[in-house]
């Protein structure tokens, strides 16, 4: 379904990517980690077409993003839903119309549209609320909103860019749940990054670990914790041995 080959992106001459390379097939789902800074968030970016990669190619169900004319991204988005660690969502409209808005604008009737939107808040957990605002609802539940408008779009592929790194670790508990559910559906491919080591255990059909733009171990999460290859590994281990 996403096949990232030799990917390659510089800010101002300093390499980022230096040559990324792997696979998302459909239902699986794949966990990226690694130190900050070492390229997770650009990866993501290239991928959901936020930033256009110096060097290598994407390709998305059978088709070459870098070819995809800029009319038309909007088109490839929606069927990448994409979750970022601040919850993006429009302050002055409530939960249920921000996980409407696409609905709508896809055309969508706006009674179906009432209908799927409370289907998909209702999945990631939020049985009330839905009249609220952002600013009303407590972090985890604003990143439950955010999961559920992206969910609501039925995306072929996931991208979660470590959606739970700036929520109250209290908070965190409902959204790693939420996010273990949408893990499950069969068809979806999941690209989650996240320091979680309990979560990446439990849900990651492969772990690829990167450091300084390159992945540097990719394995099923038994075997990169437990006996890892590589230096970051080996930090891993050490933390998930808390968990
Ligand atoms: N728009 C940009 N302009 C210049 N440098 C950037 C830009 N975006 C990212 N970088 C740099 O690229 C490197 C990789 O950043 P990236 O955000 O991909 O890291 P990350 O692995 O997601 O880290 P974290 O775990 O902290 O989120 C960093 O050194 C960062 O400063
Ligand atoms: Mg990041």
């Amino acid at each position: 379904m996403l096949e990232v080959c030799e990917l390659k992106k510089s800010f101002a001459r300093k390499p980022v990517l230096k040559g990324v390379s792997f696979q998302v097939k459909a239902g699986e789902t794949v966990v990226l980690m690694g130190p900050s800074g070492c390229g997770k968030s650009t990866t993501i970016r290239c991928i959901n077409l936020l930033l256009n990669p110096d060097g290598g190619r994407i390709i998305f169900k059978g088709q070459d993003l870098s070819q995809v004319p800029q009319r038309e991204v909007f088109l490839i988005r929606q069927e990448m839903g994409f979750v970022f660690q601040r919850f993006n969502l429009v302050s002055r409209l409530t939960a249920r119309e921000n996980v409407m808005l696409a609905l709508l604008y896809r055309g969508v009737e706006r009674e179906k549209a009432l209908e799927m939107a409370e289907g998909a808040l209702e999945e990631m957990g939020l049985h009330t609320g839905y009249e609220l605002k952002p600013a009303q609802l407590s972090g985890g539940e604003q990143q439950r909103v955010a999961l559920a408008r992206a969910l609501v779009m039925e995306p072929e592929l996931i991208l979660l860019d470590e959606p739970t790194a700036s929520l109250d670790p209290i908070l965190v508990k409902e959204v790693l749940e939420a996010i273990e559910k949408l893990s499950q559906e069969k068809r979806r491919g999941v690209l989650l990054v996240t320091h979680e080591v309990a979560l990446a255990r439990r849900i990651a059909d492969r772990i690829i670990l990167m450091d300084c733009g390159r992945i540097v171990e990719e394995g099923p999460p038994a075997r990169v914790f437990e006996s890892p290859r590589s230096w970051v590994g080996q930090r891993y281990q050490e933390i998930s041995q808390y968990h």
